[in-house]
């Protein structure tokens, strides 16, 4: 479990993060949601105390997680997967972590294994692609067999394949009954991943909830309905309370179902040549939830 509470970290007058709280739990996969410079990595940094809160708490499995020694044992993260020593090969890399942490280093070439690197395993990460990296980090937060797992946008570099192997490695060790808490800037990554979400913007919270939950807030159902009667439903639809929007013979309207629909257009004798409902897709919902929190936009975004 990981529990924080009221975290802010500032860099001068920048708010990373803004007093944030939320709580991780175990036996499930959340996913941790933002868009870019939204203080997600941040925010991992400081569960794992690498940066220290300007103020708030975060504790994971109820003590700071620098109180504890052999941390590898207690917390596994994948932060940065460019932040490894070129120079020395996967097996030394992650043999080094294994010794600090008193680890038996049998589970070095288990955890190799694991993510499909034993083959690679006495070459030189420099030589590595950025998937393989991602492999790689993926094995350190293996390594000590931890009961809370980080990762920080753990699919960047992967081919398809290592997503479906990364997203059944995730289910999996949250079936252990772990808790994982997983980062990205994609909805569409989390979507078939993710149990839980907390989606973040502009350092602050916006949401801290399921998968279900936060599909059916955002999803605002809309009903795209063709007639060549427009003129004459637009109105008898405004009556009712919907909002209309009209392009030609076609109108989107939100707020009454395909079946009032229908059944006003029968009763005043409008005719009907398509009555689709819509539901927004996941990605659609954060867009719209994140929409006033997007710091970096294209200049034709604007
Ligand atoms: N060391 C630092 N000094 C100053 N500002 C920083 C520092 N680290 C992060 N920031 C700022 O904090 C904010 C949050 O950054 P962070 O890297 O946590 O975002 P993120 O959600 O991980 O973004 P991304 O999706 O791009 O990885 C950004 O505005 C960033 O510029
Ligand atoms: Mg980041």
């Amino acid at each position: 479990m990981i529990e924080v509470r009221e975290l802010t970290k500032r860099y001068g007058s920048t708010t990373a993060v803004d007093a944030l709280t939320f709580t991780v739990r175990p036996g499930l996969v959340t996913g941790f949601l933002g868009p870019n410079g939204s203080g997600k990595s941040t925010t991992l940094r400081m569960v794992l105390g690498l940066h220290t809160p300007t103020s708030g708490s975060v504790t994971v499995g109820g003590r700071p997680f620098v109180d504890r020694p052999r941390g590898l044992r207690h917390v596994g993260a994948l932060l940065d997967a460019g932040d490894m020593h070129g120079g020395r090969t996967a097996r030394a890399h992650l043999a080094v972590l294994a010794r600090g942490n008193r680890i038996p280093l049998a589970r070095v070439d288990e955890v190799l294994e694991e993510v499909g690197l034993a083959g690679a395993a006495r070459r030189r990460i420099a030589g590595y692609s950025l998937g393989m990296r991602q492999r790689l980090g993926i094995a350190g937060a293996l390594l000590g067999d931890p009961p809370v797992l980080l990762f920080d946008e753990p699919l960047n570099g992967l081919d398809p394949e290592g997503v479906k192997w990364v997203r059944g490695l995730f289910r999996r060790l949250a079936a252990e009954g772990r808790t994982v808490f997983v980062s990205s800037h994609l909805m569409t990554e989390m979507e078939h991943t993710a149990d839980e979400l907390v989606v973040i913007g502009r350092g602050e919270l916006i949401a801290a909830e399921s998968l279900s939950e936060f599909a059916a807030r955002g999803a605002r159902l809309s009903v795209t309905v063709g007639t060549p009667d427009a003129s004459a439903l637009t109105p008898l639809l405004l009556a009712e309370g919907a909002e209309v929007a009209r392009d030609g013979g076609l109108l989107t309207v939100t707020g009454l179902s395909a079946a009032r629909i229908g059944r006003l257009a029968l009763e005043h004798r409008v005719l009907l040549d398509q009555l689709t409902t819509r539901t927004a897709s996941l990605e659609e919902a954060f867009m719209e939830l994140t929409a006033d929190s997007v710091e970096y936009l294209a200049g034709d975004a604007r």
